[in-house]
């Protein structure tokens, strides 16, 4: 690990999950911890980059030098990102974004109905996808998508660099990453695929962070 590879260099990272109300006491998220976009977060500004993390609701410290920017939902993730993506140099997107949210937001607490009413139906609507979003910028940063894949993952990892049209692919080994503190990758671009074998979080990190220096070093 060489320390100031990214000197000079901007990075924003989302980490985390989104929480997408439902009414003001209950909505939709996930088992996303964030430890993974914190880890990168921290793994960078050591290597001596400039770094804005957008977090989605999580319990973690902000690492030292980062400068940090609390979202809920989806579309404040996306409103957080988007205006600043261009002036960065890489992009790493590894909130776990909820795919949808309900189309309306309740304005007083739902109530149990009485007698057979049965129970409220929501209807859903697409969130935007924030990393599709800045890759398809004219002047665009680095991008970096994360995919969590059950089955099959250099394919599918493969297939998401094409369809977000991203410089890396970084898929986590082995379903259950959640709020682990370990985790094992499998990188994807268009030169090839690459193992980082299981290790925890940080060493990781940081093991990624040399991996984008070096794509940066040699476009
Ligand atoms: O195909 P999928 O949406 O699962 O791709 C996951 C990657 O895309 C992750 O890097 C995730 O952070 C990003 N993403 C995003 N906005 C969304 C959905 C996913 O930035 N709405």
């Amino acid at each position: 690990f060489q320390p100031k590879r990214l000197a000079g260099k901007k990075l924003l990272i989302t980490a985390g999950p989104t929480f997408e109300p439902i009414d003001p006491v209950r909505g939709l998220t996930n088992l996303s911890s964030g430890k993974m976009g914190f880890a990168l977060a921290r793994a960078a500004a050591e290597a001596g980059a400039e770094v804005t993390l957008v977090a989605g609701p999580v319990h973690l410290p902000t690492p030292r030098g980062v400068r940090r920017i609390d979202v809920q939902t989806a579309q404040q993730m996306f409103d957080a990102v988007l205006p600043r993506a261009a002036q960065q140099d890489v992009f790493v997107a590894t909130a776990a974004v909820a795919d949808w949210r309900p189309a309306t937001l309740a304005e007083h607490k739902i109530k149990k109905q009485p007698g057979d009413a049965g129970p409220p139906s929501f209807a859903l609507t697409e969130n935007p996808d924030i990393l599709a979003g800045v890759a398809k910028l004219g002047s665009r940063p680095f991008c970096v998508g994360f995919a969590a894949e059950s089955q099959d993952l250099a394919r599918h990892a493969r297939q998401k660099l094409e369809r977000k049209k991203v410089d890396l692919i970084v898929g986590n080994i082995g379903a259950a990453t959640f709020g682990r503190d370990d985790n094992a990758l499998l990188l994807v671009d268009a030169a090839g695929e690459r193992e980082l074998p299981r290790n925890d979080k940080l060493t990781l990190a940081r093991e990624l962070i040399a991996e984008i220096a070096t794509r940066l070093a040699t476009p």
